[in-house]
């Protein structure tokens, strides 16, 4: 009873900050490019399946991949193009005894390849699954040809057993790092130093329980080391925590770091780590310790100098909504101070049995526990780990975790994305035309997409996300070539290479500021939107505006798409014009008045407008108009046209004259006859977006319910409860559009006879012209000459979906809750 009301406290709290900060943060990807626009060079090879280990070279000019019983060498600047490959199955035997042991032949019993470690400039470590016995063997590089030495060993503690564990590993000076499993149940959690000084943890759950590794990194703290520290090892895992007091298994995420030098104790902790220390990552606000308590992955973005190095982490919450992921920023000082100066947790006995953590606050022997040797401590003639004395070492055997916490820059995690799971992470640091370094984040999916995101001071701005397979399958690796501005992706399925940008994507000056990507910029001298790494420094005819997005010095005309279509009386027309943006909304303008969406005469639909019956009087200039809001300001601008011209006399057939469209804007934009008795197209629509699947969804219900009606109706008419209520239209030439069209134009007709000037038109064009609300205090009126009237309509841009529900939260929860009550 109590833990269930423990449990509604959190549920609520985790609602608070959900709803709080999902308002915020929560951003809808600018762009979607679609898996067939995206075109990304891929490679997979035949019968060979799980390419989820990668290693760049990039000085043999190669990619590295290790996959299900094979390894390949593929050309770093086309993955399509593989240079050579090493096959490594597992023998027939091996299998069996695999199998003996209750494993799947297929799934388990096959020789993943895990690790992949330069070890020199020729010479690589590799290790595999090996059928539930990891092996490693060291494999050469001949120009550009690998093969396997064959000196394979059985390698527990280096490489997992399961292939469906996680596991993390860096190779240091020579010296393999490792955070594995030690046996074949995947119970034994172990952090392993190896081929030279081997050192491994200690087997207790206050060091690691039941752990899931995810990076493992060096940062060269003795670079710049006034006090002569040493490099250190820094470890990122989840784990079960033993500090907290749940009525379930709490999870939390840790970063634990060991010292390069360290050489193990004399008695104590012999051949065991003497600096192993450990303190909770928190991707949350101050006021509660989750709901984001799993990390996923992490990049280290190094800085020239270390101090200056953010760790770039994704999380996801233990609870709830799984589908929902944040992004926090971790200062590497921040860090530092933690394991340096940082409180220790120390366990005490309550209640005969029970052990609850506590802060330490008795006195901390010197040496400082877990310190790296430094000048200090080698004055006082400690020269090694080995000499350090027993009360040092049993006190960190004991207190591996700090009291204080590693809290995320800010205080709060940087992006919460709904309806995401994110799998990977990396990060490049983008100096823009400004000379400012931005940080531009891409974030791989569990369903195969790539979203690039801009980080700011306190948002972050999701650019684009990039739809890279035809079927969902998880990104399970993410590797970034800064220098080649390209990703490279490991899936189950296949490898891809992917640009960091694609500036031609980009349909004009509008669309490429305000974009805000940091790789691209408006060339003033050949009307394109351009890689500025491919530029000199001749940055005088670039336009870029990253921290504003702001268009307004591009020049106020830009080529769009006109079209003439001639008026057939009584038709209903369909006007052509899909978003460029997923931030903006469209906005239809008839002689630069804007057409209310509120007149039923009109339909606003995603790809374009729909005017029913229309007539004489509907002739003008209709300007398909874009508005997108950025830092506050609304930005239109007018991205197709259409002239409508009555004809008199007979029909006469609706000629087009197209004159020059957007660079690179599609040309399947089609025209809709106006002949008699067309139908209306409601066009593809981007699935992608929930919130338009949800729009589907309800006018899916609302044809149903309005077929309903017209069945019922008709039923009735046909046993004579009701007199006629609709007359055949002119000719019998009734307009073939859905019953929800036909509905609503039928009222249209009855009641409001449309005439050249609608009052009801009228009224809200007076006052749709000028701001309606405006809740950014710098957002002001703007007049631009060329039909560029600024007009609110979203208030944030990036965050223009604060609906947020947990329902599933109180569902999955209520369950437990009573599963344990
Ligand atoms: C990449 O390599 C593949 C296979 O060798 C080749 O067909 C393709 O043309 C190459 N692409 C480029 C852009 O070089
Ligand atoms: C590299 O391969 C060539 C043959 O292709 C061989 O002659 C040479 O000895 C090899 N080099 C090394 C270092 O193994
Ligand atoms: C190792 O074995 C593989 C396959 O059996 C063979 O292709 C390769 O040449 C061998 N490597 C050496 C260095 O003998
Ligand atoms: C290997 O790939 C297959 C699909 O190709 C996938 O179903 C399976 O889960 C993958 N296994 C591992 C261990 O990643
Ligand atoms: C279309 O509008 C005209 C007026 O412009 C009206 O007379 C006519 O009845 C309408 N047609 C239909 C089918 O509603």
């Amino acid at each position: 009873m109590q833990k269930a009301a423990v449990f509604l406290f959190y549920n609520l709290l985790i609602r608070f900050l959900l709803h709080s900060q999902a308002s915020l943060t929560d951003c809808t990807p600018r762009k979607t490019v679609n898996f067939q626009d995206a075109n990304l060079k891929t490679f997979a090879e035949q019968g060979i399946s799980n390419y989820s280990t990668l290693l760049l070279s990039e000085e043999h000019n190669l990619l590295f991949v290790g996959a299900r019983d094979a390894i390949f060498a593929l050309n770093i600047d086309n993955v399509s193009d593989s240079i050579s490959q090493a096959m490594w199955a597992v023998p027939e035997r091996k299998q069996n005894e695999c199998m003996y042991k209750g494993k799947s032949r297929e799934k388990d019993c096959r020789n993943y390849i895990r690790i992949l470690h330069r070890l020199t400039e020729t010479r690589l470590y590799v290790c595999g699954t090996n059928a539930f016995q990891p092996t490693c063997d060291y494999m050469v590089i001949n120009n550009s040809k690998i093969e396997l030495e064959n000196k394979t060993e059985e390698s527990k503690g280096q490489c997992p057993f399961d292939p469906t564990q996680r596991y993390a590993s860096v190779m240091v000076d020579g010296e393999f790092y490792s955070a594995t499993a030690n046996n074949f149940l995947g119970s034994e959690p172990i952090l392993l130093r190896s081929l030279q000084n081997s050192l491994r943890s200690e087997y207790k759950t206050s060091w690691l329980n039941e752990p899931n590794f995810v990076h493992l990194d060096v940062v060269r703290e003795s670079e710049d080391a006034p006090d002569g520290d040493d490099d250190k090892i820094y470890f990122f895992f989840s784990e079960t925590a033993v500090e907290f007091e749940f009525y379930n298994k709490l999870v939390v995420s840790r970063i634990a770091r060991v010292c390069k030098g360290d050489r193990g104790g004399q008695r104590t902790l012999q051949r065991k780590w003497t600096s192993f220390l450990k303190a909770s990552l928190m991707c949350s606000s101050p006021d509660l310790n989750f709901p984001f308590n799993i990390i996923q992955d992490v990049f280290i973005l190094r800085a020239p100098n270390w101090r200056d190095s953010i760790f770039y982490a994704v999380f996801t919450p233990q609870w709830g909504k799984q589908d929902i992921s944040a992004v926090c920023a971790f200062s590497m000082a921040k860090i530092h101070e933690v394991f340096k100066e940082g409180k220790y947790k120390s366990s005490v006995t309550v209640e005969q049995s029970r052990l609850k953590w506590v802060m330490y606050s008795g006195t901390v022997p010197s040496p400082r526990p877990g310190a790296c040797i430094n000048s200090d401590i080698r004055k006082n003639g400690f020269k090694t780990s080995l000499d350090l004395p027993d009360r040092t070492l049993q006190f960190v055997k004991d207190h591996p975790l700090m009291d204080d916490i590693v809290t995320p820059i800010n205080n709060q995690p940087k992006l919460i994305k709904e309806a995401t799971k994110y799998t990977q992470i990396v990060v490049d640091r983008v100096v823009a035309i400004n000379r400012k370094e931005y940080d531009v984040i891409f974030l791989g999916t569990d369903s195969g997409y790539l979203h690039k995101a801009l980080s700011l001071k306190t948002e972050m701005f999701i650019i684009e996300q990039v739809q890279m397979f035809i079927s969902a399958e998880p990104v399970q690796n993410l590797q970034l070539s800064s220098r080649r501005g390209q990703l490279y992706v490991g899936s189950p399925s296949q490898v891809l290479q992917v640009p960091v940008a694609v500036c031609t994507r980009y349909l004009g000056c509008w669309d490429c500021v305000l974009a805000r990507d940091p790789y691209c910029a408006w060339d003033k001298t050949t009307s394109q939107c351009v890689e500025i790494s491919n530029k000199n420094t001749e940055v005088l005819n670039l336009i870029q505006n990253i921290e504003n997005g702001d268009p307004s010095a591009c020049p106020s005309y830009e080529n769009f798409k006109t079209e003439i279509q001639m008026i057939v009386p009584g038709n209903n027309l369909v006007l052509d014009c899909s978003s460029i943006s997923n931030l903006a909304n469209m906005q239809w303008l008839l002689n630069k008045r804007v057409v209310p969406a509120t007149n039923s005469r009109y339909i606003y639909f995603s790809d374009g407008l729909l005017i029913f019956n229309v007539s004489v009087a509907d002739e003008g200039q209709y300007d398909c108009q874009s508005v997108e809001t950025v830092a506050g300001k609304p930005f239109a601008q007018v991205i197709a046209r259409y002239l409508l011209h009555s004809v008199h006399g007979p029909r006469i057939d609706q000629q087009s004259i197209p004159t020059r469209a957007l660079p690179g804007a599609k040309s399947a934009v089609s025209i809709m006859p106006t002949s008699p008795g067309n139908t209306v197209r409601i066009g593809n629509l981007p699935m992608t977006q929930s919130y338009i699947q949800t729009e589907f969804t309800l006018k899916g219900f609302l044809v149903l319910f309005v077929m309903m009606f017209i069945l019922l109706l008709a039923w009735n008419l046909y046993k004579g409860h009701v007199p006629m209520l609709l007359r055949p239209s002119r000719n019998g030439n009734t307009p073939r559009v859905p019953p929800t069209l036909l509905n609503n134009s039928v009222q249209q007709m009855e009641e409001k006879p449309p005439s050249p000037k609608a009052p009801e038109l009228q009224d809200t064009l007076s006052n749709v012209d000028i701001p309606l609300t405006c809740i950014t205090s710098e957002c002001s009126v703007e007049k631009n000459s060329n039909n560029n009237s600024i007009l609110e309509e979203n208030t944030n841009s990036s965050c223009a979906r604060p609906l947020f529900v947990l329902d599933e939260l109180d569902y999955i929860d209520a369950d437990q809750t009573e599963s344990k009550a």
